[in-house]
């Protein structure tokens, strides 16, 4: 979603806004906009479309010491050029992520003489901290963030004090980079991985005020805040394709280090459970939970249904998994003995970390199994486990969704030892486990297979995806993926509920994928096939059975542990997706009108 960069230093600060712009672009944004001031005061450069676009669009004579930048994903008003931020208002210029929620009110009251020059909540702001008059900019922004409701992550400058940025988060992630001399903002440590490493993460409702020297934290009410820098775990390596067409092959094929790098010590063979050092959760603890909760949103969510199977598989502990959006609004009793876990790549999603404030707010416990260190979701929950999987910058999630699969896998595991699994299932678990890095490395290999069948729906319109239990989450994934970056109309089903409907338009014209790991369900797998084929429908089965299937395309994947199959189903899904985008032309990492991490409601 939107980004921020900023630069204060005694460098050009167009060249390192640029470079951020292009390292937030993954975050889906359809305008772009910097702001700089130098020795002719500020410069205001905008342009709907691309960062490449408002690179190449820039007058040859744009630089300055100071400036902001902004990638925009549009809410409030059309994705044109005149409402990409920066927004200004006299000699101040902001960059905003994030809702005002009051903004309607403000422009009818406060500021009903202004005339404004969009039509965008974030507008509003500039005016209000232009309206301060005379004041020091960070006491400008104080005044005005405090009459302003919703979420913000703001970077503003003020071509009258130009020594200084000032940013305030509230709800949306802003964070410091500390160099030599020179400081950065970012609203995603991505932006700044070719400056430095050495970053300081705001907190909500908290401002600071950057020289190019040094910086000062505050809170809302004034109050002055201690903060000293962190080491981002991210390198410019991790933020390039590495010789792959793009990201997402690129983290597609990373899938079996991520799995390694999940599984790194806290694999214990010799008790058969796993240690996870980041939840603190004690035996003790474990043996009164009653009830198990999953939320999430979109593939973390389908990676949670997975999830959650599992461990009530293992753990015979009830436990499934609900979208993180429609959580809160729904009433939920939240149960002391109910342990919530909350699922995020990003740790950014607005209705993710929603619904863990409403737990927290009611006193339920909840822990995260969070992919990027630092996030705000990281923070909010108590404690939880990180996937270890590296940065993902393609919008579609894959190697994220093995991952979190695999940390349940753990979590069932440790959880399950304490309760009452046994030493056998525990090791029957960990040897899948251990030799699930190779097996998706095999499925991987047979890339070229996945190609052909391709081929062979990228001439649909629409598709459907059933599994049954395990494989209809991993379904559910699987359409998601060909929906997203393909644009072809793809429905997962649970398999036995084809016909109490969808049958209906089945036919020649809309093959259908079936997940049919060679389990207790195989026969019931093959019942629906022939449903389907009677009608016609094309059919490709994706299977760890070697039995053939008449009339059906078939890929084979290895045979694992039941629990784990998911991982290697979804593995071959992934692959699908993204060879049917690729015939048919899409931009595969920049699916249209998504964006990477969903920071509003
Ligand atoms: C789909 C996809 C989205 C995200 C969802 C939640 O490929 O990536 O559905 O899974 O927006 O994002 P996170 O995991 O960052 O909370």
């Amino acid at each position: 979603m939107c980004g921020i960069v900023g630069y204060i230093g005694a460098n050009n600060a167009v060249p390192t806004l640029f470079e951020g712009l292009q390292r937030l672009e993954y975050r889906g944004y359809d305008s772009a906009g910097v702001a700089i001031c130098g020795r002719n005061g500020m410069k205001i450069h905008k342009q709907a479309g691309r960062v490449a676009d408002l690179v190449a669009t820039a007058p040859k004579r744009l630089r300055g010491t100071v400036g902001i930048g902004h990638t925009r994903w549009a809410t409030h008003g059309e994705a044109t050029t005149v409402n990409a931020h920066p927004h200004t208002s006299g000699s101040v210029a902001i960059v905003h992520n994030g809702v005002i929620e009051n903004a309607g009110e403000l422009r009818a009251g406060v500021l009903a003489n202004v005339a404004f020059a969009t039509d965008t909540d974030s507008e509003v702001l500039a005016h209000l901290i232009a309206a301060q008059d005379g004041a020091a900019l960070e006491d400008a922004v104080r005044a005005a963030l405090l009459m302003v409701e919703g979420a913000y992550g703001v970077a503003v400058i003020d071509q009258r004090q130009p020594d200084r940025i000032v940013v305030a988060r509230n709800g949306s992630p802003v964070l410091l980079g500390v160099g030599n001399g020179e400081h950065f903002v970012a609203s995603d440590a991505a932006a700044l991985v070719r400056y430095t490493d050495q970053v300081v993460y705001l907190d909500d409702r908290e401002l600071a005020v950057i020289h190019a020297d040094g910086f000062r934290t505050f809170t809302l009410d004034a109050a002055t805040t201690t903060k000293q820098p962190v080491t981002a775990a991210l390198t410019a390596d991790m933020t390039g394709t590495s010789g792959h067409d793009d990201f997402m092959h690129k983290e597609i094929w990373e899938q079996p280090e991520a799995v390694h790098s999940a599984l790194r010590g806290r694999v214990d063979h010799r008790f058969s459970t796993a240690h996870l050092g980041g939840i603190d959760l004690v035996p003790k603890d474990v043996l009164t939970l009653r009830r198990i909760k999953v939320l999430g949103c979109g593939s973390a969510y389908y990676a949670g249904m997975v999830g959650a199977q599992l461990i009530e598989e293992l753990t015979r502990i009830p436990a499934d998994a609900e979208a993180a959006s429609e959580f809160r609004y729904r009433k939920p009793v939240i149960e002391a003995d109910t342990l919530y876990v909350a699922v995020s790549q990003s740790g950014e999603t607005y209705d993710t970390l929603a619904a863990v404030e409403e737990i927290k707010r009611k006193g339920g416990r909840v822990i995260g199994v969070v992919n990027t260190p630092g996030s705000t979701i990281s923070r909010a929950c108590e404690s939880g486990v990180y996937l270890h999987a590296g940065p993902e910058i393609s919008v579609a999630s894959t190697k994220t969704f093995t991952s979190t699969v695999v940390v349940f896998a753990l979590l069932a595991l440790y959880l399950g030892r304490i309760r009452d699994m046994g030493p056998a299932d525990g090791a029957r678990l960990i040897g899948a486990l251990d030799t699930l890095p190779g097996q998706i490395a095999a499925v991987l290999d047979e890339e070229s297979r996945m190609i052909d069948v391709a081929h062979g729906l990228a001439a649909a319109a629409d598709l459907f995806y059933i599994g049954r239990v395990r494989s209809y989450h991993v379904a559910l994934e699987g359409a998601q993926k060909m929906k997203e970056i393909t644009y072809l109309h793809a429905e997962a089903y649970p398999a036995a509920e084809l016909k109490h409907g969808p049958l209906a338009l089945i036919g020649a014209g809309t093959p259908t994928v079936v997940l049919a790991p060679d389990d207790e369900l195989w026969d019931k797998n093959m019942a629906s096939i022939a449903e389907i084929q009677a009608r016609k429908g094309p059919v490709v089965v994706v299977t760890d059975c070697r039995r053939p299937v008449s009339g059906a395309e078939r890929i084979l994947v290895p045979a694992t542990e039941p629990e784990l199959q998911p991982v290697l189903l979804g593995v071959v899904l992934q692959l699908l997706a993204y060879h049917v985008a690729r015939i048919l032309g899409r931009d595969i990492d920049r699916p249209r009108n998504l964006a990477k991490s969903v920071t509003v409601e």
